[in-house]
């Protein structure tokens, strides 16, 4: 079964004095989740959406779901967990409560506030992680990208080339991504920001699926304008 799982459990601080965790706010006529909820719903390989949001806010994501989900979609709404990871981790834990541990699904995992994913990226992340196992979804840097140790004094400046941004969706062999989700320590567990770094940390192969520079984080206040031109862009009649 493939099935994607949308992280909407965060809190949206960098989005500043919000009423509502940023994942909620307004994108043109509808709230961002919705935008990234239908994106999965709409393609044809995903058999099943959950969305994990702040324990909070479940009956409010299933009152927006009744106001704005065409009728005949389903999405199941699950508590987040405290970090991104543990958001995570409750994804996984349903997915083998409720569809089998032991069957080989694929777990596609993608920001709510990413609502720009396009379905070539959705379909090439299933394809990808049934080939390899994992997979990350990423653009060549276009910036020189700087390592600082101190945050002060340069300690290396890597070829550009070699560098490449991460996006999502991450996408995984959830058998795969359990047992080493399993493996780690809890020092690991604590530092652990990124899903793919499980897989590279412990040898495994991520292969690489081709993001797109509009797929945009949505991350500040600045970022919601740049949704909000992109948005009008992508409604303009026959452009791509
Ligand atoms: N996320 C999540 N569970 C968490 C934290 C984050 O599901 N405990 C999700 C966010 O809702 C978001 C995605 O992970 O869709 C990317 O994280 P980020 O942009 O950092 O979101 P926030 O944690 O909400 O933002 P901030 O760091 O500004 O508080």
């Amino acid at each position: 079964m493939v099935i994607a799982a949308i992280l909407a459990g965060g809190s949206g601080s960098r989005m500043g004095n919000s009423a509502m965790p940023k994942q909620f706010l307004p994108l043109g006529s509808k709230p961002i989740l919705l935008h990234t909820l239908e994106k999965f719903l709409l393609h044809p390989e995903v058999e099943r959406v959950l969305v994990l949001c702040p324990h909070a806010w479940i009956s409010f994501t299933n009152d927006l779901l009744a106001e704005y989900l065409p009728r005949g979609m389903e999405v199941t709404v699950l508590a987040g967990g405290e970090t991104r990871n543990n958001t995570l981790q409750n994804a996984l834990d349903y997915v083998d409560a409720h569809f089998g541990g032991g069957e080989d699904h694929i777990l596609l995992t993608h920001d709510a506030v990413r609502p720009f994913v396009s379905h070539r990226i959705i379909s090439e992340n299933i394809a990808s992680a049934r080939e390899h196992g994992a997979c990350d979804t990423v653009i060549p840097a276009t910036d020189t990208i700087v390592e600082s140790a101190d945050g002060t004094l340069i300690s290396s400046i890597p070829e550009r080339k070699m560098m490449f941004q991460g996006q999502t969706p991450q996408s995984f062999r959830a058998n795969k991504l359990r047992s080493l989700m399993a493996q780690l320590q809890a020092d690991e567990a604590a530092i652990l920001t990124d899903a793919c770094k499980i897989f590279t940390m412990r040898g495994e192969a991520v292969a690489m699926v081709r993001g797109e520079t509009h797929n945009i984080k949505i991350t500040y206040p600045y970022d919601l304008k740049v949704a909000q031109a992109l948005l009008g862009l992508e409604q303009e009649p026959g452009d791509d």
